[in-house]
């Protein structure tokens, strides 16, 4: 079982559910409140762990109760918390998250300690960390990851970049990712086209045009269409599970934590992606953000399931 480092942000989440989601300048009557913990770095930690990785976490909190609960609750999901730095004078992660009943969300972050983490923080978790598996994504900064990515390559690991929230990303980045896994806004994004829905015929094409930005391998997110996976070998679609969708949040972390778990436990890239595939529809199924990740047992009860 090849080792897990995640690197990136953890948040408390405020989540209202609404019946709608407001318009600019509309204000609405939302329906219940709570604060789930949440983070695109933790939630994929966690995932990472209860599907049976073996997991370390590096990034920053604030020294407050939401730093304390986070980091927490992180322990309590079997990941290794121990560079999840506790730092002064400034405010944990936090993000506002309205859900609306389809399911669809609405989120913005105030990233506080989360854009305190730095290249040089990242030194002690790669030691022992030997062709391990590296989790990324965007709500650290982005020479933080840079760095990170680059750290990972000297160590002969596997590096999967989320490149969420959107945004552009250096060509040196790039290429030194083992797998690039946008969902439609970030995959357009960096392919400077205008926001919008990827169809799956439109798929191949964007996957290609992306793999030459320099990755080895692109999963396209394509929510309840599935993964559309390319690189030299491959060019293919992997369907998702239909279920009755709650609550997207989370869903994209809970994917990349089920494809590095999946991968790290010695599993096919196919049989990765369907993993993920598997954990993320699950997810959906429940509110909140790490409160939606299943566990290695829902998982495979509900493939078991749906394979008859
Ligand atoms: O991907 C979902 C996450 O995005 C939420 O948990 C929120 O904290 C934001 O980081």
């Amino acid at each position: 079982m090849k080792p897990i480092l995640v690197i990136g942000s953890l948040n408390m989440d405020f989540v209202v559910q609404t019946d709608k989601l407001p318009l600019p300048g509309e204000t609405i009557k939302g329906r219940d409140f709570s604060t789930i913990p949440g983070g695109k770095g933790a939630n994929q930690a966690v995932a990472a762990a209860r599907l049976g990785g073996r997991v370390r976490m590096a990034g920053r909190v604030g020294q407050d109760g939401f730093g304390r609960n986070l980091t927490e609750g992180l322990a309590s999901a079997g990941v290794d918390a121990g560079q999840v730095l506790p730092t002064a004078g400034v405010a944990t992660g936090v993000a506002l998250i309205l859900v609306e009943r389809e399911g669809q969300n609405q989120i913005t972050i105030a990233a506080g300690a989360n854009d305190r983490l730095e290249a040089s923080d990242l030194e002690p978790s790669f030691q022992d960390f030997k062709q391990g598996i590296v989790l990324l994504q965007l709500e650290s900064p982005l020479p933080t990851v840079e760095a990170a990515a680059r750290l990972a390559r000297r160590q002969e690991a596997t590096t999967i970049l989320d490149p969420a929230p959107a945004a552009a990303l250096s060509k040196t980045l790039l290429r030194n990712l083992d797998y690039l896994t946008p969902n439609e806004t970030e995959a357009l994004l960096l392919l400077g086209e205008p926001p919008g829905e990827i169809r799956l015929d439109e798929a191949p094409d964007l996957g290609r045009r992306l793999l030459e930005l320099g990755p080895d391998t692109v999963i396209l997110k394509l929510g309840d269409k599935g993964a559309w996976v390319v690189n030299r070998r491959l060019s293919r679609h992997f369907p998702t599970y239909p279920v009755k969708p709650v609550d997207a949040t989370a869903a994209g972390d809970t994917f990349n934590g089920a494809l590095a778990a999946g991968l790290a436990a010695g599993g096919s890239l196919p049989q990765a992606i369907d993993f993920a595939n598997a954990a993320a529809a699950l997810s959906v199924t429940q509110p909140g953000a790490q409160s939606s990740i299943p566990t290695r047992t829902q998982v495979d009860r509900f493939l078991g399931e749906h394979r008859g």
